[in-house]
């Protein structure tokens, strides 16, 4: 362990907490270099000099190559998370002679490469708009193993998934059934659908994170989605296969999920009387651990309890179980993913007479986590590029935009000798971070590496300025030679 003396004189009391913190405040850590299991990826550890590694790689050689902040996307991760998840659901499945479908729920993370991964290990995938359908036909998907969703797929993006062949298509809305009966009518097609309902459910999340509220913009209430199936069925051009249910995100029990798979079944139940029912599908929404104090259910019991109540509620009312499909996003790649930022400054701050909160901030933030000024998500963090023995501080770490809500971690201990230079690893930043990633105040988003095999490799490339001076109608047409304006040798602007 490498030690050196904090610059600052710092109070970590844990009694002088901010009231203003909804969540529990973090417990002082015997080892503030420690990387909790349940949030660090697989391959995460330390080498000798303690550098944090990824995949067998010192966070401090992915900074020379590809510079901070940077995603860092453990391939062999999200393959085993991939095949973990196919064979609990599939199990689950199997043991009431029903099969099971995973899609990945591309909206976490998609990326060509992601796809291939994916799709390799078995999954097919589910898009939800004319863009990220875009993605996962140049990956080469097979079309018919994509499902579309979306409240407001647009008739450009309802036509081209028809045209591709897509596999099912999730209806949302009234306006959507007739808008693609239409389409499939003009162009003699046959596509297969599902009505996305809204179960009442209130899944135990975030309130922004949970769809299944009565007053919310997705799907059809129970009652409106028989007469949606009604319609459907009488459409030459569009087959009916089940119905859709996803309650939210983020979610750690099962309880929610049982809750809406006997509503949701009812429905299913009755509508068996007026023609096959094929497929449930359930949607995502299994959580992750982001802290270490987190303790989501793991996801075979979560499979087994959410099949489980299916075989039940479908006992009870004496239909068939039907086959199973399931959207997960995060805990595919969550955990998979590790982003390395560089401390740029510290700032102490006396928040009161007995607290003082140091300020670490990095050389990203907001524009590449948006989850904490979004959902008051809760991140931790670590000194990437060495350990310390100095005594651990209760810092915040705060990015470069000019927002006092630019938050990466809310609270967590660092060693409190952390300062400029040092490399800082926030972990379980696989999920909606790169997928929701804006380039508010013109910071550049972030290269993505991958990491397979002890090798790092570019799968998103990093913006450069001159990425987002491109999009700019102001600047001058290109000069020969030169398709944009370089920054490096200063801006023409006429
Ligand atoms: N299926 C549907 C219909 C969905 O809307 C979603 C997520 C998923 C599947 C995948 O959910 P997952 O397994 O990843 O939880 N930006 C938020 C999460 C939004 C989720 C949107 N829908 C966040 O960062 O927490």
């Amino acid at each position: 362990m490498t030690s050196r003396r904090s610059p600052h004189r710092l109070v970590p009391a844990v009694s002088a907490a901010p009231q203003s913190r909804a969540t529990p405040w973090p417990a002082v850590p015997d080892d503030a270099n420690a990387l909790a299991a349940n949030v660090w990826p697989d391959a995460a550890d330390r080498d000798e000099h303690g550098v944090l590694r990824l995949g067998g790689i010192p966070a401090t050689t992915l900074r020379e190559r590809f510079g901070t902040p940077l995603y860092v996307l453990d391939e062999d991760e999200v393959r085993a998370r991939a095949r973990r998840t196919l064979a609990a659901f599939r199990t689950a499945a199997a043991a009431h002679d029903v099969q099971a479908r995973v899609y990945y729920a591309g909206k976490a993370f998609l990326s060509t490469e992601v796809v291939h991964w994916v799709t390799d290990e078995g999954l097919a995938v589910d898009v939800c708009t004319g863009g990220e359908l875009a993605v996962a036909l140049a990956a080469g998907a097979d079309p018919s193993r994509l499902g579309f969703h979306g409240n407001n797929k647009s008739v450009a993006e309802l036509e081209r998934a028809v045209a591709v062949g897509i596999g099912s298509i999730v209806i949302d809305s009234w306006i959507e059934l007739e808008r693609l009966a239409a389409i499939v009518e003009r162009r003699d097609a046959q596509q297969a659908v599902l009505v996305r309902v809204n179960s009442g459910v209130h899944a135990e999340t975030h309130d922004f994170l949970a769809t299944a509220h009565e007053d919310q913009k997705f799907g059809f209430t129970l009652q409106d989605a028989a007469a949606a199936v009604a319609r459907i069925r009488e459409l030459d051009g569009l087959t009916f296969v089940g119905l859709h249910c996803h309650i939210g995100s983020q979610i750690f029990g099962t309880a929610g999920f049982r809750e809406s798979a006997a509503r949701v079944v009812e429905l299913h139940a009755a509508l068996l009387e007026g023609g096959d029912v094929p497929v449930l599908n359930l949607g995502g929404g299994f959580g992750i651990a982001y802290r270490p104090e987190d303790d989501p259910t793991p996801i075979e019991e979560l499979a087994t309890g959410i099949v489980e109540a299916v075989a039940r509620e479908c006992a009870v009312r004496g239909i068939p179980i039907p086959n199973l499909a399931f959207e997960p996003g995060r805990a595919i790649v969550g955990k998979a993913g590790v982003t390395l930022y560089e401390v740029g400054t510290t700032k102490p701050v006396e928040v009161d007479e007995s607290f003082t909160r140091l300020y670490v901030s990095v050389d990203g933030g907001m524009s590449d986590n948006a989850r904490p000024a979004l959902y008051g998500a809760q991140y931790t963090a670590r000194v990437a590029s060495r350990t310390s023995d100095a005594e651990p501080a209760l810092a915040r770490v705060v990015g470069k935009h000019c927002e006092s809500g630019d938050i990466v971690v809310d609270a967590e201990y660092l060693p409190g000798d952390v300062a400029p230079g040092d490399l800082l690893a926030v972990p379980a930043t696989g999920a909606y971070c790169f997928s929701l990633a804006s380039n508010y105040n013109y910071v550049p988003r972030p290269p993505v590496v991958a990491l397979r095999g002890g090798e790092a490799r570019v799968i998103v490339r990093g913006e450069t300025v001159d990425d987002l001076l491109a999009r700019d109608a102001g600047l001058t047409a290109p000069t020969e030679g030169n398709d944009m304006p370089v920054l490096s040798e200063g801006i023409e602007t006429k």
